[in-house]
């Protein structure tokens, strides 16, 4: 089990081994997404102005995939940590499903962004709940503005969402807890290593990540299999 203290403030990063239990496959296992596609072709803002159809039929499968998932209990677990810890769990995915929410997590950090928004890609609109699955030869959405309509992901080249709140979190975690991410994808790959000496760094994850030198303590299993054992004993 992992002992918090009433006193430990700690730092979730979720990656998408958390969402795997849920038949949300990940990006870099045997079946991962970026074995079938290329995410130069789907996911940067290069692809976007090339052909935007693709980008939006990547995405639209991905939301159709995304819409028949439940939360397991990995993601089940952290919202009863949420429960009890409060304003000291900070909880921050790399994913763009929203199982943490349905879950019942109030406070999630989406810093590659959500799958279920999308955005104007010229004017200052902000993102909007949009559950929308284009189907060619449908149109594609417009903003009043004339503008394109994006899904609300950072794609690779761009700045990932809500960096501030992020580092400031880092720098007051006493526990930072890694579930189901691969260690490759930066900045979040750089997170346990930057936590210094008043950190516990842990991961969990069924294979080592790429970056298991920055942390203290890992485990080894499934999420769904060994959260609930090692948050509530
Ligand atoms: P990856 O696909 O790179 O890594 C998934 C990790 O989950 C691997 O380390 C697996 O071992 C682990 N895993 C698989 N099943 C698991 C399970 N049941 N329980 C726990 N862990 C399990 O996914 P990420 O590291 O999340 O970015 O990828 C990071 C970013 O790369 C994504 O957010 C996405 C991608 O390109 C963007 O699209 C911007």
């Amino acid at each position: 089990m992992i002992a918090i203290s009433d006193t430990d403030r700690v730092f979730v990063l979720t990656g998408a081994g958390v969402s795997a239990e849920s038949g949300i496959p990940t990006f870099r296992d045997a079946g991962g997404l970026w074995r079938n596609y290329r995410f130069e072709e789907v996911a940067s803002p290069e692809a976007w102005r090339r052909d935007p159809a693709l980008v939006w039929e990547f995405y639209s499968m991905r939301r159709r995939v995304a819409s028949q998932a439940k939360p397991n209990p990995a993601h089940l677990a952290l919202a009863r940590l949420e429960h009890r810890l409060r304003d000291r769990l900070f909880l921050c995915t790399q994913n763009v499903d929203d199982l943490h929410e349905q879950a019942g997590s109030q406070q999630v950090m989406h810093m590659h962004g959500e799958l279920f928004k999308s955005r104007c890609d010229t004017c200052r609109r902000p993102p909007f709940p949009d559950t929308h699955v284009y189907e060619p030869p449908a149109q594609l959405p417009r903003c009043e503005c004339s503008g394109q309509i994006r899904p609300h992901i950072c794609w690779f080249g761009e700045v990932p969402f809500h960096l501030d709140r992020i580092s400031r979190a880092l720098q007051e975690a006493t526990v930072f807890l890694a579930i189901g991410t691969s260690g490759v994808v930066e900045p979040a790959a750089s997170f346990a290593a930057a936590m210094g000496s008043q950190a516990r760094t842990i991961y969990v994850g069924p294979e080592p990540p790429a970056n298991k030198s920055s942390f203290s303590e890992t485990y080894f299993a499934k999420a769904g299999e060994i959260l609930p054992t090692l948050l509530e004993g």
